[in-house]
């Protein structure tokens, strides 16, 4: 399996013309199997548990979410969770005895899930492997897996859902190669943090609850962001210096990397003086999600810009699929995760993808029998999906206030000039980098929060994609947009342009918690899983986006795809956020 950053980057060259660059999709698992490993080796591993009643959490997470219940803000913490879903005690026991008869050492037990320790002999008697050390091409160091089925011992088959850590071959991100933008419908001005403060009337200076916060999770080895940026970010945007309160996962701040690069800086600059956390994960979802979940202090909010689509969660040789798990096994395993960490008060963002409807299944826009394609974890039920808008050439009217106010601009617009327009249309290649996901889930059945909207647009007789391309009756993405192009960020010291859904999601993310610094200000629960209560909002809590659509891809458009309309639609959603009118929503309820 592959996964990608959620970002493409316009490379700025002093006097040259604008070229970009965007993540290659080959390359991504040219992992080689070299010696054996050396059996005393210490490998970390990690046994998912199956769990019980996972249907009732999930009704009791839908009434908790619900504005209209009398159960609104109720969250459960982490033991009334468990008791509800984990397997009885006696039996995670047996597992844990077991596995330290054999050898294993610091052994965990989640009670749904265990994560142990164990020499690559033990690993390789407990569960029939044979360990070998693998090198990538672009990596310089090595790792230890056995790249090939592991056995569930015999006597745990019924309760070990799946173990993670031993046998697949993580995803390496591939780099950038460069590409020409064209610039035409879309505003050619970089867009900084007043740009979005502006544009969606979020309040600047605000002096947020101390208990407030913001999360961007990041995976595979994008682990930077570098402390310096952040200074000299705040002084060529005038916005506040960002501090990051709590890193949790490895972490290097030498060399920055563009995505967290981006979320640091936009997420931390909208959500102002709210705790930042930078939250790194080695492996996939599955990981982040279950150590999250068992975290006792945790941010009350989370963006993830990173994604795949939903049926290659479990891609042949790599992947986090062994033992003839599918890819919708993997999807709800983790998405019952999403469910417990929803359940906390904890609301998850995920951004739609940069590849259009065509999405990273079809990202050549040739591929006839399956010509659309789903982004897991941007189209779960329990994220909140987040697509990307780009801002149109300024009018007449928006120059002329631009000029006027040319005094107020930070510095950064001196040399490159900023955005003036105030128009949203939909992100799409060939204006933008990239094309803003959206469409319908592969495997989860429409939610009740938005049947309404989806059977609306269903029959508001847009034109759709003949219906064997795609399952109508699913989940719909994404939920909501803002911008995702010409970000301005600071890396490295230097000024560089991205687009991407990974722009709109911690912006999103940071009026969440925005939002929550309100609740608690006001001795109420913070939002958590926030879906019910964006569907239900008044109309005048987005700005609708009607025209465009997201056939395209990042370097093509396909005939297939779906065209925005007045309501919801899957290309952005419910549109883009009104604060005021939003937070006036969230001031009414309890
Ligand atoms: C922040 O959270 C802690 C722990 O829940 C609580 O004791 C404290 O009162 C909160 N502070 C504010 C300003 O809400
Ligand atoms: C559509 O998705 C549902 C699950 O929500 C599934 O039961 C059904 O088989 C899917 N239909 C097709 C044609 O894939």
């Amino acid at each position: 399996m592959r996964i990608v950053f959620l970002l493409a980057v316009i490379a700025i060259c002093l006097a040259a013309p604008a070229l970009s660059t965007s993540p290659s999709y080959r390359d991504h698992s040219l992992w080689t199997k070299t010696t054996r490993a050396n059996p005393h080796e210490v490998i970390n591993f990690r046994v998912a548990l199956k769990q019980n009643n996972i249907d009732v959490l999930e009704s009791v997470l839908l009434d908790v979410s619900n504005p209209k219940s009398h159960n609104y803000g109720k969250h459960w913490s982490i033991e009334r969770i468990l008791d509800l879903i984990a397997p009885e005690a006696h039996l995670s026991t047996e597992v844990v005895l077991f596995l330290e008869m054999h050898g294993a050492f610091n052994v965990e037990n989640h009670r749904d899930y265990i994560k142990a320790s164990a020499r690559v002999e033990d690993i390789e008697a407990i569960f029939k492997v044979n360990m070998f050390n693998y090198k990538h091409v672009s990596r310089p160091d090595r790792i230890v897996r056995s790249g090939a089925v592991y056995t569930i011992p015999s006597q745990f088959r019924d309760l070990i859902h799946m173990v993670t850590g031993i046998s697949e071959l993580p995803h390496v991100k591939a780099q950038p190669a460069p590409r020409k933008l064209k610039v035409g419908a879309a505003d050619s001005g970089i867009v900084i943090p007043q740009t979005i403060q502006n544009l969606y009337g979020i309040p600047t200076g605000y002096n947020n609850n101390k208990n407030t916060s913001l999360c961007l999770a990041e995976f595979q080895d994008d682990q930077s962001f570098n402390k310096k940026d952040l200074n000299v970010f705040a002084t060529k945007t005038a916005t506040p210096l960002i501090t990051v309160t709590n890193i949790v996962g490895p972490y290097s701040g030498s060399d920055p990397d563009l995505e967290s690069t981006l979320d640091v800086q936009y997420g931390g600059a909208i959500a102002e003086t709210a705790n930042v956390w930078f939250w790194t994960v080695e492996g996939w979802m599955y990981e982040f999600a279950s150590d999250f979940f068992g975290t006792k202090v945790v941010p009350y909010v989370v963006s993830m810009s990173w994604g795949w689509p939903e049926t290659l969660q479990c891609q042949s040789g790599v992947g986090n699929c062994q033992n003839g798990e599918t890819a919708e096994q993997y999807v709800q395993r983790v998405n019952a995760e999403f469910i417990k960490i929803g359940l906390r008060g904890v609301t998850l963002l995920a951004a739609s993808g940069d590849q259009g409807a065509p999405g990273d299944g079809d990202p050549e826009c040739g591929n006839k029998k399956k010509p659309l394609s789903t982004i897991f974890p941007g189209a779960s039920p329990y994220v909140t999906s987040v697509g990307a808008t780009m801002l149109q050439a300024p009018s007449a009217a928006d120059k002329r206030a631009a000029k006027k106010n040319v005094g107020a601009n930070p510095p950064i617009c001196t040399g490159t000039p900023c955005a003036t327009s105030t128009t949203e249309i939909v992100c799409t290649y060939p204006d933008a980098l990239i094309t803003t996901g959206g469409g319908f889930s592969d495997y989860s059945p429409v939610p009740e929060w938005q049947q309404a909207q989806v059977s609306a647009y269903l029959s508001s007789g847009v034109p759709l994609p003949a219906s064997q391309y795609f399952n109508s009756t699913n989940r719909g993405f994404p939920d909501v947009s803002a911008l995702g192009h010409n970000y301005a960020i600071i890396a490295s010291s230097q000024i560089e342009q991205v687009d991407g859904t990974s722009c709109s999601s911690p912006v999103f993310g940071a009026v969440v918690a925005l939002l929550n610094s309100y609740r608690l200000n006001n001795n109420k629960p913070t939002l958590g899983f926030i879906n019910p209560l964006l569907y239900s909002a008044p109309s005048s809590a987005f700005t609708d986006i009607t025209a465009g659509d997201n056939k395209c891809t990042e370097s093509c458009c396909s005939k297939f795809g779906f065209t925005a309309t007045k309501g919801w639609d899957p290309v952005t959603g419910l549109g883009t956020p009104v604060f005021k009118n939003l937070l006036a929503y969230v001031q009414t309820l309890n």
